[in-house]
């Protein structure tokens, strides 16, 4: 059933329109819009006809695209009811529009929406009657500018309505306000105006559903739904196939089984990293673009050769060994650089970038993270285009204890470790713990952990076991992944077998913080003096 490919590359119009910037960091381009003049409105039939399962996979699939939607910089707004005899909205555009609601309150709802009693009555026409009083608010509200503004809506029913009247009457006075003529004439603005029904129940009214479309010619507008498709997996793969490949940090993040393809699509830059030269050492490391791959400079050691690195990415089919070209470590990483100091072993700098001798094919299973100061990184946190690299910092670590993720090798998979990074008046009192470490006999922590190291443990935080090390520290910002630091060295051995442990009392992790990192990270990764690779853009 094709309705993926039809709603995708409709849909698509409509989140991608107007100002085309170019996506260096996937060397394709990205049309989408950076104004937020698209409105959505969803309507949902929660009537006796409609099958309770039905209507849970409906909603599901309507919470996943609107997850999906969010990792685009356009924020609609968004009107979501559900509707039997009764109309119960449960996010208001007026709220949207007003700022009184947000992104996932409106999910919150959605979620929690319970349907009670089930009416017998269906009224389709009251659905739409409340989207064209939000419309005629919106026009109220914005005046002029409601000609630029896009209207979408979804309505999941299966036609079967009973009470109201006919609907048709309604969606033609939406039609005449969209298209701005009396006579409903849509001249050059149908595509401002796209409405996608979606059949759904065990009888579906064809004939009284197709005249509720609206839209783009030549575009699919009506879908019949089978019981058994999957919605949700449907739109999120429709808006992945568009060209979105490339953006950093997009990931399913909604797991409908606790497998190793989930798990791929959950953390589609996971890297690992198996050293085989005369000290072998496995790591873990982050698709950072697709030809690089961030991870720890200790990973390496002086005689390693780029053959002796074995880099291990999933291309799709399932997990591949690449060829690194090259690798380059952080020029003032040292270990020995603090001996006399009495830090047997200093970890400041550990930080290194592997060049893999060919880009990874990008795929809903392999695509990168997103790195701190980068343009692309600010588009994610929907950020201005004049942010700098500390207000993406202030957005990210904002917080005394600021949750941040790691993962460890694990069945199937990976394992997702929580901490909570110690900022601010906790730092020192998470860093003290270094001095416990074998092997140091400063009395000054800071000697060993630099302000380039973040802290966690503690806390009922996971601690980093052998393994882990290399491996992105992470934070998900909406449908978004950031990676803030990768992880770099403990206070104590716990757990050399690796897997999922708890801190104890005395255990502490410290992390690279690649705030502290950019000139590095930029040199190479942002390097437009060559003509190898597409650089990232770095702001200031
Ligand atoms: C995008 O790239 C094309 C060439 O690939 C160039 O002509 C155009 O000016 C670029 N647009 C922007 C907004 O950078
Ligand atoms: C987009 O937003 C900018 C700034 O708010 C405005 O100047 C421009 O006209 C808008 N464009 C559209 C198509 O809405
Ligand atoms: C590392 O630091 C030590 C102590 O300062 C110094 O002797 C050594 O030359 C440094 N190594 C490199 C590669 O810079």
């Amino acid at each position: 059933f094709f309705v993926s490919e039809a709603f995708g590359s409709s849909i698509k119009e409509s989140l991608t329109t107007l100002q085309p910037t170019n996506d260096t960091q996937a060397g394709r381009k990205i049309r989408i819009s950076k104004n937020g003049t698209l409105n959505i409105y969803i309507a949902l039939d929660i009537s006796e006809s409609v099958e309770e399962e039905h209507f849970k996979r409906a909603k599901l699939a309507v919470i996943t695209l609107i997850k999906k939607i969010s990792a685009f910089t356009v924020t609609p707004n968004y009107e979501i009811l559900f509707f039997s005899a009764d109309v119960h909205e449960v996010a208001s555009i007026v709220d949207f529009y007003e700022g009184k609601i947000t992104l996932e309150s409106a999910i919150k709802n959605l979620e929690d929406f319970q349907i009670g009693d089930k009416s017998s009555g269906t009224d389709v026409n009251a659905a739409l009657k409340k989207f064209e009083d939000r419309m005629a608010w919106i026009e109220e509200k914005t005046g002029d500018k409601f000609r630029e503004h896009r209207h979408v809506f979804l309505l999941f029913t299966d036609g079967a309505y009973n009470m109201g009247g006919s609907p048709l009457p309604t969606l033609a006075r939406i039609k005449n306000r969209v298209y701005m003529s009396p006579i409903g004439d849509p001249g050059s603005r149908l595509d401002y105006l796209e409405s996608y029904v979606f059949g759904i129940g065990a009888d579906i009214f064809d004939d009284d559903l197709l005249p509720l479309t609206a839209g783009t010619e030549g575009e699919l507008h009506y879908f019949r739904l089978k019981k058994e498709t999957n919605l949700a997996e449907t739109f999120d793969n429709i808006i992945d196939e568009n060209e979105v490949l490339g953006l950093c940090g997009l990931h399913r993040d909604y797991e409908l089984t606790n497998d190793k393809d989930s798990k791929r699509k959950r953390y589609p830059w996971v890297v690992f990293i198996n050293i085989q030269g005369k000290s072998p050492k496995k790591c873990l490391g982050s698709l950072v673009s697709s030809e690089f791959v961030l991870t720890a400079a200790h990973c390496f050691i002086f005689s390693d050769e780029p053959q002796d690195v074995k880099v291990e990415i999933d291309d799709g089919k399932g997990s591949k060994e690449k060829k690194v070209k090259t690798f380059k470590l952080h020029p003032q990483y040292n270990v020995t650089a603090r001996v006399k100091q009495g830090v047997a072993e200093f970890y400041d700098y550990d930080i290194a970038l592997i060049q893999l001798e060919r880009p990874v094919q990008l795929s809903i299973s392999s695509r990168p993270i997103c790195i701190p100061c980068t343009k692309e990184t600010s588009d994610a946190l929907k950020l201005p285009g004049s942010a700098t690299c500390r207000d993406q910092e202030e957005l990210l670590l904002k917080n005394q204890r600021e949750r941040l993720s790691f993962l460890t090798r694990t069945d199937p998979l990976v394992g997702e470790k929580d901490v909570y990074a110690k900022l601010g008046d906790n730092r020192d009192l998470c860093i003290i713990k270094a001095l416990k470490a074998k092997r140091i006999t400063t009395t000054d922590p800071k000697v060993a952990v630099t302000d380039n190291f973040l802290c966690t443990g503690g806390d009922r935080d996971h601690i980093a076991c052998t393994g882990d090390s290399g491996g992105a520290v992470f934070k998900n910002y909406e449908s978004r992944t950031i990676q803030i630091a990768l992880v770099s060295w403990g206070t104590q051995e716990i757990c050399t077998g690796g897997g999922m442990r708890e801190t104890t009392p005395e255990s502490r992790d410290f992390h690279i913080n690649l705030f502290k990192m950019v000139p590095f990270l930029k040199s190479i990764l942002g390097d437009d003096d060559q003509d190898d690779y597409a650089p990232l853009t770095f702001i200031n």
